[in-house]
Protein backbone atom coordinates (compact mmCIF):
# COMPACT_ATOMS: atom_id res chain seq x y z
CA UNK A 1 0.00 0.00 0.00
CA UNK A 2 1.57 3.24 -1.03
CA UNK A 3 0.36 6.24 1.45
CA UNK A 4 -3.10 7.55 1.28
CA UNK A 5 -3.99 10.91 0.37
CA UNK A 6 -6.56 12.43 2.95
CA UNK A 7 -6.78 15.60 1.57
CA UNK A 8 -6.12 17.48 -1.86
CA UNK A 9 -7.03 20.72 -0.94
CA UNK A 10 -2.65 21.85 -0.06
CA UNK A 11 -2.06 20.21 -3.43
CA UNK A 12 -4.24 22.08 -5.27
CA UNK A 13 -3.60 25.50 -4.00
CA UNK A 14 0.14 24.58 -4.04
CA UNK A 15 0.12 23.97 -8.22
CA UNK A 16 -2.12 27.42 -8.34
CA UNK A 17 0.04 29.35 -6.66
CA UNK A 18 3.72 28.09 -7.81
CA UNK A 19 2.40 28.07 -11.70
CA UNK A 20 3.71 30.35 -14.15
CA UNK A 21 1.66 33.42 -14.63
CA UNK A 22 1.69 33.16 -17.96
CA UNK A 23 4.52 33.57 -20.82
CA UNK A 24 3.14 31.88 -23.91
CA UNK A 25 2.32 28.53 -22.38
CA UNK A 26 5.61 27.25 -21.36
CA UNK A 27 5.11 26.86 -17.76
CA UNK A 28 8.51 26.08 -15.67
CA UNK A 29 7.81 22.62 -14.01
CA UNK A 30 5.85 23.14 -10.64
CA UNK A 31 7.65 21.79 -7.39
CA UNK A 32 4.76 18.70 -7.52
CA UNK A 33 6.12 17.84 -11.21
CA UNK A 34 10.00 18.38 -10.19
CA UNK A 35 9.52 15.86 -7.60
CA UNK A 36 7.42 13.32 -9.36
CA UNK A 37 9.87 13.33 -12.67
CA UNK A 38 13.51 12.70 -9.73
CA UNK A 39 13.30 9.47 -11.49
CA UNK A 40 13.85 10.77 -14.55
CA UNK A 41 15.96 13.49 -13.79
CA UNK A 42 17.94 12.14 -10.90
CA UNK A 43 21.24 9.66 -11.93
CA UNK A 44 23.85 10.52 -9.85
CA UNK A 45 25.79 7.34 -10.63
CA UNK A 46 25.99 3.48 -11.34
CA UNK A 47 25.44 2.88 -7.74
CA UNK A 48 22.05 4.81 -6.86
CA UNK A 49 18.87 3.54 -7.79
CA UNK A 50 15.20 5.79 -7.47
CA UNK A 51 12.70 3.54 -5.97
CA UNK A 52 10.02 6.13 -5.55
CA UNK A 53 9.33 9.97 -5.72
CA UNK A 54 6.30 11.48 -4.91
CA UNK A 55 4.81 14.57 -3.71
CA UNK A 56 3.09 14.62 -0.23
CA UNK A 57 0.41 17.22 0.20
CA UNK A 58 0.40 18.20 4.07
CA UNK A 59 -2.18 16.08 5.75
CA UNK A 60 -1.07 12.86 4.00
CA UNK A 61 -1.86 9.80 5.89
CA UNK A 62 1.83 8.34 5.33
CA UNK A 63 1.38 4.51 6.46
CA UNK A 64 5.35 3.64 6.23
CA UNK A 65 4.64 1.30 3.27
CA UNK A 66 8.10 0.48 2.75
CA UNK A 67 9.14 -0.39 7.21
CA UNK A 68 9.93 -4.31 8.05
CA UNK A 69 7.15 -5.23 10.37
CA UNK A 70 10.04 -5.74 12.53
CA UNK A 71 9.90 -2.01 12.69
CA UNK A 72 7.87 -0.48 15.76
CA UNK A 73 7.38 3.09 14.99
CA UNK A 74 3.94 4.37 14.82
CA UNK A 75 2.15 2.71 12.01
CA UNK A 76 1.23 6.32 10.31
CA UNK A 77 2.24 9.80 9.96
CA UNK A 78 0.22 12.88 9.31
CA UNK A 79 2.53 15.39 6.85
CA UNK A 80 2.41 19.10 8.63
CA UNK A 81 3.64 20.32 4.97
CA UNK A 82 4.24 20.12 1.68
CA UNK A 83 7.33 18.33 0.46
CA UNK A 84 8.81 15.93 -2.13
CA UNK A 85 9.40 12.14 -1.09
CA UNK A 86 12.09 10.33 -2.55
CA UNK A 87 13.44 6.94 -2.04
CA UNK A 88 17.01 5.75 -3.16
CA UNK A 89 18.95 2.38 -2.98
CA UNK A 90 22.76 2.86 -2.65
CA UNK A 91 24.81 0.41 -3.08
CA UNK A 92 27.74 -0.04 -0.42
CA UNK A 93 29.15 -3.25 -2.02
CA UNK A 94 29.11 -5.94 -4.12
CA UNK A 95 26.77 -7.52 -1.81
CA UNK A 96 24.95 -5.01 0.85
CA UNK A 97 23.07 -1.54 -0.05
CA UNK A 98 21.51 1.19 1.82
CA UNK A 99 17.97 2.88 1.18
CA UNK A 100 17.16 5.94 2.36
CA UNK A 101 14.35 8.84 2.07
CA UNK A 102 14.27 12.61 1.42
CA UNK A 103 11.63 14.01 2.48
CA UNK A 104 11.75 17.74 1.21
CA UNK A 105 9.44 20.75 2.54
CA UNK A 106 7.91 22.91 0.08
CA UNK A 107 9.51 25.84 2.53
CA UNK A 108 13.44 25.37 2.40
CA UNK A 109 14.35 28.67 2.62
CA UNK A 110 17.10 28.39 5.27
CA UNK A 111 18.41 25.82 3.17
CA UNK A 112 18.96 23.16 6.27
CA UNK A 113 19.90 19.33 5.70
CA UNK A 114 19.63 17.11 8.48
CA UNK A 115 20.59 13.29 8.92
CA UNK A 116 18.17 11.11 11.06
CA UNK A 117 19.80 8.21 12.71
CA UNK A 118 18.28 4.45 13.83
CA UNK A 119 17.28 2.30 16.96
CA UNK A 120 18.39 -0.76 18.01
CA UNK A 121 19.49 -2.91 15.30
CA UNK A 122 18.46 -0.37 13.26
CA UNK A 123 16.84 -1.15 9.41
CA UNK A 124 13.66 0.90 10.05
CA UNK A 125 13.53 4.51 8.92
CA UNK A 126 12.21 6.96 11.11
CA UNK A 127 9.47 8.01 9.71
CA UNK A 128 7.76 10.45 12.46
CA UNK A 129 10.96 12.06 13.15
CA UNK A 130 11.05 12.41 9.41
CA UNK A 131 7.64 14.25 9.20
CA UNK A 132 8.19 16.45 12.02
CA UNK A 133 12.06 17.79 11.32
CA UNK A 134 10.51 18.13 7.32
CA UNK A 135 7.86 20.76 8.74
CA UNK A 136 10.44 22.37 11.05
CA UNK A 137 12.13 22.84 7.71
CA UNK A 138 14.94 20.98 7.13
CA UNK A 139 15.55 18.29 3.80
CA UNK A 140 15.60 15.37 5.98
CA UNK A 141 17.47 12.47 5.31
CA UNK A 142 16.60 8.93 7.16
CA UNK A 143 18.09 5.20 5.91
CA UNK A 144 17.58 1.79 6.85
CA UNK A 145 21.16 1.32 8.07
CA UNK A 146 22.30 -1.16 5.23
CA UNK A 147 19.49 -3.84 6.00
CA UNK A 148 15.61 -4.12 6.41
CA UNK A 149 14.19 -4.22 9.67
CA UNK A 150 14.99 -4.24 13.03
CA UNK A 151 16.78 -7.33 13.09
CA UNK A 152 20.54 -8.92 12.96
CA UNK A 153 19.16 -11.72 10.57
CA UNK A 154 20.92 -10.00 7.44
CA UNK A 155 24.43 -10.00 9.36
CA UNK A 156 24.45 -13.64 8.76
CA UNK A 157 26.91 -14.66 6.07
CA UNK A 158 27.49 -11.23 5.00
CA UNK A 159 30.15 -9.14 7.00
CA UNK A 160 29.13 -6.62 4.25
CA UNK A 161 26.54 -5.29 6.12
CA UNK A 162 27.89 -5.70 9.55
CA UNK A 163 30.24 -3.44 8.03
CA UNK A 164 27.00 -1.19 6.74
CA UNK A 165 25.64 -0.62 10.63
CA UNK A 166 28.73 0.03 11.67
CA UNK A 167 29.55 3.03 9.78
CA UNK A 168 28.70 3.01 6.03
CA UNK A 169 25.78 3.27 6.07
CA UNK A 170 25.24 6.55 7.82
CA UNK A 171 28.11 7.58 5.72
CA UNK A 172 26.80 6.83 2.52
CA UNK A 173 23.00 7.92 2.98
CA UNK A 174 24.42 11.19 4.10
CA UNK A 175 26.56 11.74 1.00
CA UNK A 176 23.41 10.07 -1.59
CA UNK A 177 21.31 12.67 0.45
CA UNK A 178 22.99 15.56 0.01
CA UNK A 179 23.73 14.95 -4.09
CA UNK A 180 19.50 14.52 -4.00
CA UNK A 181 19.05 17.72 -2.21
CA UNK A 182 21.25 19.52 -4.35
CA UNK A 183 20.21 18.63 -7.27
CA UNK A 184 16.06 18.97 -6.50
CA UNK A 185 16.09 22.40 -4.95
CA UNK A 186 19.27 22.96 -7.73
CA UNK A 187 20.82 24.83 -5.06
CA UNK A 188 23.83 24.44 -2.54
CA UNK A 189 23.01 23.21 1.58
CA UNK A 190 23.56 26.29 3.67
CA UNK A 191 24.42 24.16 6.89
CA UNK A 192 24.46 20.29 7.74
CA UNK A 193 22.92 18.45 10.79
CA UNK A 194 23.09 15.07 12.59
CA UNK A 195 20.48 13.81 15.11
CA UNK A 196 20.12 10.33 16.57
CA UNK A 197 19.11 8.30 19.91
CA UNK A 198 20.78 5.16 21.30
CA UNK A 199 22.15 3.68 18.08
CA UNK A 200 21.64 7.17 16.26
CA UNK A 201 23.36 8.31 18.64
CA UNK A 202 26.38 5.87 18.09
CA UNK A 203 26.41 6.86 14.80
CA UNK A 204 26.45 10.70 16.09
CA UNK A 205 29.23 10.01 17.73
CA UNK A 206 31.18 7.94 14.30
CA UNK A 207 30.33 11.05 12.17
CA UNK A 208 32.01 13.16 15.18
CA UNK A 209 35.40 11.08 15.39
CA UNK A 210 35.81 9.56 12.18
CA UNK A 211 33.96 12.08 9.23
CA UNK A 212 32.96 15.28 11.19
CA UNK A 213 33.18 17.30 7.84
CA UNK A 214 30.03 16.09 6.63
CA UNK A 215 28.08 18.13 9.44
CA UNK A 216 28.54 21.33 10.55
CA UNK A 217 26.50 19.89 14.27
CA UNK A 218 26.11 16.44 15.52
CA UNK A 219 23.22 15.75 18.11
CA UNK A 220 23.93 12.44 19.44
CA UNK A 221 20.93 11.35 22.43
CA UNK A 222 21.64 8.35 24.51
CA UNK A 223 24.57 7.24 22.91
CA UNK A 224 25.26 3.65 22.22
CA UNK A 225 29.40 3.70 22.10
CA UNK A 226 31.05 0.86 23.44
CA UNK A 227 28.44 -1.12 22.17
CA UNK A 228 30.33 -4.46 22.00
CA UNK A 229 30.43 -3.92 25.81
CA UNK A 230 26.77 -2.71 25.96
CA UNK A 231 25.71 -6.01 24.34
CA UNK A 232 27.95 -8.37 26.83
CA UNK A 233 26.37 -6.57 29.94
CA UNK A 234 22.97 -8.31 28.69
CA UNK A 235 24.88 -11.28 28.99
CA UNK A 236 25.70 -10.21 32.32
CA UNK A 237 22.65 -9.44 33.64
CA UNK A 238 21.11 -11.70 32.35
CA UNK A 239 23.22 -14.65 34.45
CA UNK A 240 22.40 -12.21 37.57
CA UNK A 241 19.18 -12.25 37.54
CA UNK A 242 18.52 -16.02 36.14
CA UNK A 243 15.68 -17.17 34.60
CA UNK A 244 11.94 -17.05 36.54
CA UNK A 245 11.65 -19.64 39.39
CA UNK A 246 15.12 -19.38 40.20
CA UNK A 247 16.42 -18.12 43.72
CA UNK A 248 18.17 -15.38 42.31
CA UNK A 249 15.46 -14.29 40.16
CA UNK A 250 13.14 -11.04 40.87
CA UNK A 251 10.00 -10.78 39.05
CA UNK A 252 8.66 -6.79 37.28
CA UNK A 253 6.50 -7.00 40.81
CA UNK A 254 9.71 -6.96 42.87
CA UNK A 255 11.29 -4.72 40.97
CA UNK A 256 9.13 -2.28 41.25
CA UNK A 257 9.13 -2.15 44.92
CA UNK A 258 12.59 -2.58 44.87
CA UNK A 259 12.72 0.86 42.84
CA UNK A 260 9.96 2.49 45.26
CA UNK A 261 12.58 1.51 47.77
CA UNK A 262 15.37 3.23 46.04
CA UNK A 263 13.50 6.33 45.41
CA UNK A 264 12.19 6.25 49.22
CA UNK A 265 15.86 6.29 50.12
CA UNK A 266 17.25 8.90 46.87
CA UNK A 267 14.14 10.85 46.02
CA UNK A 268 14.70 13.13 48.48
CA UNK A 269 18.51 14.06 48.05
CA UNK A 270 17.91 17.17 45.96
CA UNK A 271 15.46 18.76 47.97
CA UNK A 272 12.58 17.79 46.06
CA UNK A 273 10.72 14.50 46.46
CA UNK A 274 8.65 14.29 43.03
CA UNK A 275 10.04 10.40 41.35
CA UNK A 276 13.37 11.84 39.90
CA UNK A 277 16.62 11.21 41.62
CA UNK A 278 18.29 14.40 39.95
CA UNK A 279 21.91 13.24 40.27
CA UNK A 280 21.74 9.33 40.45
CA UNK A 281 25.09 9.01 40.34
CA UNK A 282 25.00 10.08 44.27
CA UNK A 283 22.84 7.89 45.45
CA UNK A 284 23.77 4.99 47.10
CA UNK A 285 20.87 2.98 49.06
CA UNK A 286 20.97 -0.01 51.36
CA UNK A 287 19.36 -2.51 49.16
CA UNK A 288 18.78 -4.76 52.34
CA UNK A 289 15.85 -2.46 53.58
CA UNK A 290 13.95 -4.49 51.33
CA UNK A 291 15.15 -7.74 53.09
CA UNK A 292 12.48 -10.27 54.74
CA UNK A 293 12.76 -10.59 58.43
CA UNK A 294 12.07 -13.96 60.18
CA UNK A 295 9.20 -15.46 58.80
CA UNK A 296 8.26 -13.12 56.48
CA UNK A 297 8.10 -13.29 52.47
CA UNK A 298 7.05 -11.76 49.09
CA UNK A 299 3.86 -12.63 49.69
CA UNK A 300 3.27 -11.85 53.12
CA UNK A 301 5.15 -8.70 53.20
CA UNK A 302 6.88 -7.84 49.58
CA UNK A 303 10.47 -8.13 51.13
CA UNK A 304 13.09 -9.86 49.09
CA UNK A 305 15.19 -13.10 50.39
CA UNK A 306 18.93 -12.27 51.23
CA UNK A 307 19.53 -14.08 47.88
CA UNK A 308 17.68 -11.60 45.64
CA UNK A 309 19.01 -8.82 47.60
CA UNK A 310 22.35 -9.91 46.17
CA UNK A 311 21.18 -9.95 42.73
CA UNK A 312 20.08 -6.25 43.26
CA UNK A 313 23.44 -5.45 45.21
CA UNK A 314 25.56 -6.88 41.63
CA UNK A 315 23.53 -4.82 39.06
CA UNK A 316 24.42 -1.47 40.92
CA UNK A 317 28.40 -2.53 40.54
CA UNK A 318 30.38 -1.70 37.60
CA UNK A 319 30.57 -4.26 34.85
CA UNK A 320 34.65 -5.56 35.04
CA UNK A 321 36.02 -7.93 32.45
CA UNK A 322 38.42 -10.92 33.50
CA UNK A 323 41.56 -8.33 33.27
CA UNK A 324 39.87 -6.56 36.36
CA UNK A 325 39.04 -3.22 33.92
CA UNK A 326 35.75 -1.64 33.23
CA UNK A 327 34.03 -3.12 30.42
CA UNK A 328 30.92 -0.66 31.44
CA UNK A 329 29.37 1.27 33.90
CA UNK A 330 26.67 0.48 36.55
CA UNK A 331 22.73 0.50 36.27
CA UNK A 332 21.26 4.16 37.03
CA UNK A 333 19.32 3.61 40.80
CA UNK A 334 16.01 4.66 39.63
CA UNK A 335 15.62 3.27 36.36
CA UNK A 336 14.62 -0.75 37.54
CA UNK A 337 11.29 -1.32 35.86
CA UNK A 338 12.44 -1.93 32.27
CA UNK A 339 12.40 -5.29 30.42
CA UNK A 340 16.30 -5.50 30.20
CA UNK A 341 16.43 -5.49 34.05
CA UNK A 342 14.10 -8.50 34.52
CA UNK A 343 13.20 -9.89 30.89
CA UNK A 344 15.84 -11.79 29.81
CA UNK A 345 18.64 -10.82 27.33
CA UNK A 346 17.14 -8.21 24.41
CA UNK A 347 16.83 -9.69 21.61
CA UNK A 348 19.14 -7.16 19.78
CA UNK A 349 21.89 -8.45 21.78
CA UNK A 350 21.18 -12.46 21.35
CA UNK A 351 20.97 -11.30 17.12
CA UNK A 352 24.37 -9.47 17.61
CA UNK A 353 26.11 -12.02 18.81
CA UNK A 354 24.57 -15.06 17.19
CA UNK A 355 24.78 -13.27 13.22
CA UNK A 356 27.36 -11.05 13.30
CA UNK A 357 30.11 -12.29 15.67
CA UNK A 358 29.58 -16.28 15.84
CA UNK A 359 27.93 -16.37 12.34
CA UNK A 360 25.61 -19.20 13.39
CA UNK A 361 22.13 -19.14 13.57
CA UNK A 362 22.05 -21.62 16.41
CA UNK A 363 24.44 -19.58 18.57
CA UNK A 364 22.74 -19.82 22.02
CA UNK A 365 22.76 -16.73 24.15
CA UNK A 366 21.58 -18.06 27.27
CA UNK A 367 23.39 -21.28 27.43
CA UNK A 368 26.38 -20.10 25.73
CA UNK A 369 28.04 -16.49 26.70
CA UNK A 370 30.85 -16.05 28.88
CA UNK A 371 33.01 -13.24 29.81
CA UNK A 372 35.67 -14.38 27.80
CA UNK A 373 33.44 -14.17 24.80
CA UNK A 374 32.87 -10.26 25.88
CA UNK A 375 36.68 -9.85 26.45
CA UNK A 376 37.23 -11.27 22.68
CA UNK A 377 34.33 -9.05 21.55
CA UNK A 378 35.61 -6.06 22.44
CA UNK A 379 39.01 -6.66 21.19
CA UNK A 380 37.73 -7.84 17.83
CA UNK A 381 35.45 -4.59 17.60
CA UNK A 382 33.86 -5.54 13.74
CA UNK A 383 34.85 -2.67 11.65
CA UNK A 384 35.47 0.37 14.79
CA UNK A 385 32.02 -0.31 15.95
CA UNK A 386 32.62 1.09 19.56
CA UNK A 387 33.05 4.76 18.27
CA UNK A 388 35.14 5.05 21.45
CA UNK A 389 37.61 7.51 19.90
CA UNK A 390 38.65 11.05 20.96
CA UNK A 391 37.60 14.04 18.74
CA UNK A 392 40.45 15.27 17.59
CA UNK A 393 39.02 15.70 13.92
CA UNK A 394 35.83 17.48 15.06
CA UNK A 395 37.84 19.65 16.86
CA UNK A 396 40.48 20.53 13.63
CA UNK A 397 37.18 20.71 11.32
CA UNK A 398 35.67 23.22 13.22
CA UNK A 399 32.32 20.94 14.02
CA UNK A 400 29.92 20.97 17.01
CA UNK A 401 28.81 17.99 19.26
CA UNK A 402 25.88 17.91 21.92
CA UNK A 403 25.57 14.74 23.51
CA UNK A 404 22.32 14.21 25.75
CA UNK A 405 21.24 11.23 28.25
CA UNK A 406 18.33 10.47 30.34
CA UNK A 407 19.23 9.51 33.50
CA UNK A 408 16.53 7.09 33.93
CA UNK A 409 17.83 4.84 31.59
CA UNK A 410 17.45 1.16 31.95
CA UNK A 411 18.53 0.38 28.78
CA UNK A 412 22.22 2.26 28.11
CA UNK A 413 23.47 3.11 31.54
CA UNK A 414 24.24 7.02 31.54
CA UNK A 415 27.23 6.52 33.31
CA UNK A 416 28.45 5.61 29.27
CA UNK A 417 27.82 9.27 28.46
CA UNK A 418 29.66 10.79 31.62
CA UNK A 419 32.56 8.04 31.27
CA UNK A 420 32.56 8.83 27.33
CA UNK A 421 33.02 12.67 28.19
CA UNK A 422 35.82 12.15 30.68
CA UNK A 423 37.65 10.04 28.29
CA UNK A 424 37.65 13.20 25.61
CA UNK A 425 38.58 15.20 28.34
CA UNK A 426 41.45 13.21 29.07
CA UNK A 427 42.49 12.03 26.12
CA UNK A 428 42.65 15.37 24.21
CA UNK A 429 44.32 17.25 27.37
CA UNK A 430 41.21 19.70 27.52
CA UNK A 431 39.20 21.27 30.20
CA UNK A 432 35.67 20.70 30.54
CA UNK A 433 35.12 24.89 29.41
CA UNK A 434 37.73 24.01 26.43
CA UNK A 435 35.80 20.85 25.32
CA UNK A 436 32.70 23.48 25.54
CA UNK A 437 33.69 25.07 21.99
CA UNK A 438 32.83 21.79 20.05
CA UNK A 439 31.29 19.56 22.75
CA UNK A 440 28.70 20.02 25.28
CA UNK A 441 26.90 17.20 26.98
CA UNK A 442 23.54 17.78 29.00
CA UNK A 443 22.52 15.25 31.53
CA UNK A 444 18.61 14.81 31.22
CA UNK A 445 17.53 13.52 35.23
CA UNK A 446 14.12 11.57 35.15
CA UNK A 447 14.88 11.01 31.33
CA UNK A 448 14.11 6.92 30.21
CA UNK A 449 16.07 5.54 27.31
CA UNK A 450 15.51 8.21 24.66
CA UNK A 451 11.76 9.26 25.69
CA UNK A 452 9.91 9.15 28.14
CA UNK A 453 10.50 8.84 32.14
CA UNK A 454 9.35 10.80 35.27
CA UNK A 455 11.41 14.01 34.82
CA UNK A 456 11.36 16.63 32.02
CA UNK A 457 12.20 14.29 29.40
CA UNK A 458 11.30 16.18 26.15
CA UNK A 459 13.60 17.56 24.67
CA UNK A 460 12.38 18.24 20.60
CA UNK A 461 14.58 15.22 19.88
CA UNK A 462 14.72 11.93 17.75
CA UNK A 463 11.75 9.15 18.82
CA UNK A 464 10.19 11.68 21.14
CA UNK A 465 8.24 14.30 18.58
CA UNK A 466 6.03 10.97 16.97
CA UNK A 467 5.49 10.39 20.68
CA UNK A 468 3.61 12.97 21.99
CA UNK A 469 0.63 14.49 20.92
CA UNK A 470 0.66 18.02 18.84
CA UNK A 471 4.35 17.48 19.11
CA UNK A 472 4.25 20.77 16.49
CA UNK A 473 2.55 22.95 19.29
CA UNK A 474 5.46 22.20 21.36
CA UNK A 475 7.95 24.96 20.81
CA UNK A 476 11.31 23.50 19.17
CA UNK A 477 13.44 26.79 20.66
CA UNK A 478 15.71 25.61 23.21
CA UNK A 479 15.40 21.70 22.61
CA UNK A 480 18.83 20.09 21.81
CA UNK A 481 17.79 20.47 17.68
CA UNK A 482 17.18 23.99 17.72
CA UNK A 483 19.83 24.47 20.14
CA UNK A 484 22.72 23.00 17.66
CA UNK A 485 21.12 25.19 14.96
CA UNK A 486 21.11 28.13 17.08
CA UNK A 487 25.14 27.27 18.04
CA UNK A 488 25.78 26.35 14.24
CA UNK A 489 24.39 29.91 12.57
CA UNK A 490 24.66 32.06 15.39
CA UNK A 491 27.23 31.27 17.66
CA UNK A 492 25.13 31.02 20.69
CA UNK A 493 26.06 27.87 22.31
CA UNK A 494 23.74 25.99 24.67
CA UNK A 495 24.16 26.74 28.51
CA UNK A 496 21.25 24.92 29.28
CA UNK A 497 18.95 22.90 27.33
CA UNK A 498 14.65 22.64 28.25
CA UNK A 499 13.28 19.71 29.12
CA UNK A 500 9.61 18.94 29.85
CA UNK A 501 7.30 16.85 31.38
CA UNK A 502 4.99 15.53 29.00
CA UNK A 503 2.37 13.09 28.94
CA UNK A 504 2.50 11.22 25.62
CA UNK A 505 -1.45 10.50 25.62
CA UNK A 506 -3.07 13.47 26.48
CA UNK A 507 0.09 16.19 25.48
CA UNK A 508 -0.34 17.88 28.73
CA UNK A 509 2.64 19.49 29.80
CA UNK A 510 3.07 19.19 33.82
CA UNK A 511 6.38 20.65 34.10
CA UNK A 512 9.43 22.57 32.67
CA UNK A 513 12.92 22.59 33.36
CA UNK A 514 16.17 24.15 31.98
CA UNK A 515 19.06 21.23 32.59
CA UNK A 516 22.49 22.35 33.12
CA UNK A 517 25.85 21.29 31.16
CA UNK A 518 27.76 19.10 32.62
CA UNK A 519 30.13 19.31 35.04
CA UNK A 520 27.32 21.30 36.28
CA UNK A 521 24.45 19.77 37.48
CA UNK A 522 20.36 20.84 38.34
CA UNK A 523 19.56 22.44 41.42
CA UNK A 524 16.76 23.10 43.27
CA UNK A 525 16.24 26.81 44.47
CA UNK A 526 13.08 26.48 46.55
CA UNK A 527 9.91 27.18 45.22
CA UNK A 528 7.36 25.15 42.97
CA UNK A 529 9.38 22.34 41.63
CA UNK A 530 7.53 22.21 38.76
CA UNK A 531 8.25 26.34 37.89
CA UNK A 532 11.61 26.52 35.61
CA UNK A 533 12.54 29.39 38.07
CA UNK A 534 12.56 27.30 41.02
CA UNK A 535 15.62 25.41 39.43
CA UNK A 536 19.47 26.46 38.69
CA UNK A 537 22.39 25.43 37.83
CA UNK A 538 25.67 24.15 40.78
CA UNK A 539 29.33 25.38 40.16
CA UNK A 540 30.95 22.49 38.08
C1 LIG B 1 -3.92 6.36 8.58
O1 LIG B 1 -4.04 5.14 7.90
C2 LIG B 1 -3.99 3.99 8.75
C3 LIG B 1 -3.97 2.74 7.88
O2 LIG B 1 -4.94 2.78 6.88
C4 LIG B 1 -5.18 4.03 9.69
O3 LIG B 1 -5.14 2.93 10.56
C5 LIG B 1 -5.12 5.31 10.50
O4 LIG B 1 -6.23 5.43 11.35
C6 LIG B 1 -5.05 6.52 9.58
N1 LIG B 1 -4.85 7.71 10.42
C7 LIG B 1 -5.63 8.77 10.35
C8 LIG B 1 -5.34 9.87 11.32
O5 LIG B 1 -6.53 8.87 9.54
C1 LIG C 1 19.55 25.65 -11.69
O1 LIG C 1 20.11 26.87 -11.28
C2 LIG C 1 20.93 27.48 -12.25
C3 LIG C 1 21.61 28.67 -11.61
O2 LIG C 1 20.72 29.44 -10.89
C4 LIG C 1 20.08 27.82 -13.46
O3 LIG C 1 20.86 28.41 -14.45
C5 LIG C 1 19.45 26.54 -14.01
O4 LIG C 1 18.57 26.82 -15.07
C6 LIG C 1 18.70 25.81 -12.92
N1 LIG C 1 18.28 24.49 -13.40
C7 LIG C 1 17.03 24.06 -13.30
C8 LIG C 1 16.77 22.71 -13.84
O5 LIG C 1 16.14 24.74 -12.83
Amino acid sequence: MKSSILTFTASVLFSLAAADPGHGGHHPPTFQQRCARLAQTFHPDHKTQVLAAEFLPTGTNFTNPDNHPTCQSKPFTITLTDMCRLRLKVKTSHASAVELEAWMPLNWNKKRYLVLGNGGLGGCIAYPDMGFTAWLGFATIAHNNGHLGDTGEHFLNNPNVVEDYAYRAIKTATKAGKKAVRHFYNTSIKKSYFMGCSSGGRQGLKAAQDFPEEFDGIVAGAPANDINNLWSISGHYYKLNGNPGDASYLSEEQWTAMRNEILRQCDGLDGVVDGVIEEPRTCKPRFEALMCGAGKTWTSHQCLTATQVDTVRKLYEPYYGTDGKLLYPEFDPGSEVTDDVYGGVPPSATEWWKYAIFNDANWDFHSQFSLQMAMDMKALDPYGISAWKPLTKLKQKGRKLLTYHGLQDGVINSGNSYRYYEYVSRTMGLTSSELDSFYRYFPIPGGSHCHSGAGNWYVGATSQVGRVLNAKDIPAEGGVLMSMVKWVEEGVAPERITGRNMNAKTGVQSSIKEHCKWPKKNKYLGGNPNAKESWGCTDP
